[in-house]
């Protein structure tokens, strides 16, 4: 892999944004958010889609830079502000209608011979790293009334993000399932446990090739109305 796909979009991201498509409306005149925007192919999406404004946050300069890029190509920049910077640290106390996010949920510390930078899928021995750090500031920035919509591998347990989400006045739902080729070079730094416990539910193999389930989950507020706006208020 060279540095022209550095940032080639995966069977995640495509997945993402087939739901955005779908749900166009969700999108139109809407203020959206994409944490970790890579290639930038999800924040000209959810642009031309209609998007009131969009902000697009990366914690690396570079895909800033491939957004940026690829927003200008596609005559998009003018509702869209870009920020280098690590997830909610770059949001200030902003709200969104939206927030989309295929964020690192690999289950290794670091994989080797990705061609990829570090950042890109590592998210540490249960994959749950950036997913937790995630979850933990979405109730300080999901609007009433908002959407939440995350990539979630099967090995990040969904139970375990639907019981951080309750504990914060949120709930989660599962949206739509697929699985994606699993490449032998991250199966080799999967983490051992991870593969043990999941092989056979959601990582399968045919012979040689390996496949790693995963979802998209929506995530929003428990309750809503007006009572409920007092109380997300609150969370803020
Ligand atoms: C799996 S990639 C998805 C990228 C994008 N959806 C695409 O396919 O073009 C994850 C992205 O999250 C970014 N990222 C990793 N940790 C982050 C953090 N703490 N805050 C913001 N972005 C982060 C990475 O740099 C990378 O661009």
């Amino acid at each position: 892999m060279n540095d022209t796909n550095l940032f080639s979009p995966s069977e995640y991201t495509a997945a993402l944004l087939l739901y955005v498509r779908q749900h166009a409306a969700r999108v139109h005149a809407c203020r959206v958010l994409e944490l970790g925007t890579g290639s930038g192919v999800v924040m000209a999406t959810l642009l031309a889609l209609g998007a009131e404004s969009a902000l697009g946050v990366d914690l690396e300069a570079l895909a800033v830079e491939a957004t940026q890029n690829l927003l200008s190509q596609e005559h998009l920049l003018t509702r869209a502000s870009l920020v280098q910077g690590d997830m909610w640290d770059a949001c200030g106390d902003e709200r969104f209608d939206l927030v989309v996010t295929n964020l690192p949920q690999f289950a290794a510390d670091h994989i080797e011979y990705d061609g990829r930078l570090a950042s890109w899928s590592a998210g540490g021995p249960d994959g749950r790293r950036n997913v937790d750090q995630f979850l933990g500031g979405l109730s300080h920035h999901l609007a009433p009334g908002g959407l939440a919509v995350m990539t979630h591998n099967v090995f990040l347990d969904f139970n375990k993000t639907q019981a951080m989400a309750d504990s914060l006045g949120l709930q989660a739902r599962v949206a739509y399932c697929a699985s994606a080729p699993l490449p032998l070079h991250k199966l080799a730094s999967l983490s051992p446990h991870v593969l043990a416990r999941f092989t056979g539910q959601g990582i399968h193999h045919v012979g040689e090739y390996w496949f790693v389930d995963f979802d998209l989950v929506e995530i929003s507020w428990k309750h809503e109305g007006p009572e409920a706006a007092l109380l997300q208020g609150r969370q803020g």
